[in-house]
């Protein structure tokens, strides 16, 4: 209960610093991992007696935590660290008084013509009512004939293998984590990655061991030497445009990944959310099929919103895998789901990845003149980038800076496997501002914030 504490009594000096301190404090320790997703804080009247500080000081701190969602308070029963507090943190999907380039998401309205024609034909051909009743929970015949189209057009390899549509990404790796994990074992992940895989192994009990990356993304020889040292059990890797590094890996790493995933028997999750951007590449999952499970969402190629996803796996994990889709969520909801179905049988779905593509294009493109001389990794059509930040700048510092001028980005700590910082980064969203203006605003200002040195601003 106090060990997150160590070394902080000697700041009692410091009492006009000592909300903010001790604020920081707890949200350092969260994010590093030493508080844990549950664990109790100690009862605010205990604390401000330890660090001999006032009551009232204490209780601002806990406060501001559950404001910001770190931690939760249970009535007659204390404070809790928060079971998600990384997701919501580094990921903020409206705030209206910032420009918000901390979400990766499409600009759906770009898509607003198919969407209306689609909602039109839907009303018109379908009674609504049948969609707001219980449905099929694996979807309809042909919302199922509409996956597997769907699937192949991504080059997935569907062959002898289950298809299950699933409530998007995030829910589809909830259900795998669920099915094919138990709490305690290992689960490899990029070192830095996408912080929904972070926020569940923490709140499921699972652990997880970051990969060494590359240019390329995840290090097959790394890979290798973490299979030697730990039994892991299962494996998350995304492979194009990876979150938060845009890391694309070519078909022969890919291939590399896959020998090794055979060779040590681990389970493979191919996250391949961001895939329709990288279309000439096979998934990873192809390499090993009957290791591995493929799963993808219509979150980034059309709409976030419409929460469907879909899952691929072998053949034997079909029922298992249906039955907590289940029992999470009952059935994908009928009327987004026959909209999506409807979206991808008549074609529009290939014309919305296309156009969200092309505007990710411009918008690396204005971001390249914008951020000249600046240290970056991007692709010529990802959706965000990754900014390596100069000495003496770190991800924390720089990220709030750029709050406090009114602009969201997320830093590195957030997407820690393994709760160490060892780059100084920020990941930056192109496609979340609705105009070029915003973004080119936001953009200058973070170049010029890059160039100054933290103690002058
Ligand atoms: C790599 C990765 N996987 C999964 C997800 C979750 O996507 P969805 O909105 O489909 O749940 C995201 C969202 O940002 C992501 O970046």
């Amino acid at each position: 209960m106090w060990a997150w504490l160590a070394g902080f009594e000697r700041l009692q000096r410091l009492q006009p610093v000592i909300y903010k301190a001790l604020y920081q404090q707890l949200e350092k320790s969260i994010q590093q991992g030493v508080l844990r997703a549950g664990d109790q804080l100690p009862p605010q009247r205990q604390l401000a007696q330890r660090l001999d500080i006032a009551l009232a000081t204490v209780t601002r701190v806990y406060n501001l935590a559950e404001q910001q969602g770190l931690i939760y308070a249970k009535v007659g029963k204390g404070s809790f660290v928060s079971i998600c507090p990384v997701l919501p943190q580094a990921i903020r999907a409206q705030d209206y008084q910032c420009i918000n380039l901390s979400i990766i998401k499409p600009q759906v309205a770009l898509a607003k013509t198919q969407l209306a024609e689609q909602f039109k034909a839907l009303s018109e051909q379908q009674p609504l009512t049948d969609l707001m009743d219980y449905n099929p929970d694996g979807g309809s015949l042909t919302d199922q004939q509409t996956a597997r189209d769907w699937l192949s057009q991504q080059g997935v390899n569907i062959e002898n293998r289950g298809i299950s549509i699933c409530s998007g990404a995030q829910h589809g790796l909830m259900v795998l984590i669920n099915c094919v994990t138990q709490h305690g074992d290992y689960i490899g992940v990029e070192n830095y990655c996408y912080p929904g895989i972070i926020s569940l192994a923490n709140q499921s009990g699972r652990k997880l061991v970051g990969i060494e990356m590359d240019q390329q993304g995840m290090i097959p020889q790394s890979l290798e030497r973490a299979c030697q040292q730990q039994h892991l059990k299962m494996l998350i890797v995304v492979a194009s445009h990876q979150n938060p590094t845009t890391a694309v890996m070519s078909e022969s790493r890919r291939k590399a990944i896959a020998a090794i995933v055979k060779k040590y028997s681990l389970w493979l999750v191919d996250d391949d959310v961001y895939g329709f951007l990288s279309p000439d590449l096979p998934p990873i999952s192809n390499f090993a099929p009957q290791q591995s499970f493929y799963l993808s969402s219509l979150s980034k190629s059309m709409f976030p919103g419409l929460r469907i996803g879909y899952l691929v796996s072998p053949s034997s994990f079909k029922q298992r895998i249906d039955a907590e889709i289940r029992n999470s969520i009952w059935m994908p909801v009928p009327l987004t789901l026959a909209l999506a179905s409807r979206l991808i049988y008549s074609g529009q779905s290939l014309e919305i990845q296309q156009l969200q593509s092309q505007l990710a294009q411009q918008r690396q493109k204005l971001a390249a003149k914008l951020l000249t001389g600046c240290d970056y990794l991007a692709q010529a059509n990802s959706y965000h980038l990754w900014l390596k930040l100069p000495q003496p700048w770190n991800s924390q510092r720089f990220s709030q800076n750029l709050k406090q001028q009114g602009i969201l980005v997320s830093s590195a700590d957030y997407f820690c496997a393994e709760h160490q910082v060892h780059t100084a980064a920020v990941r930056i969203s192109l496609m979340a501002t609705k105009t070029e203006q915003e973004l080119s605003y936001a953009l200058k200002r973070i170049r010029l914030l890059v160039y100054s040195s933290p103690g002058a601003i």
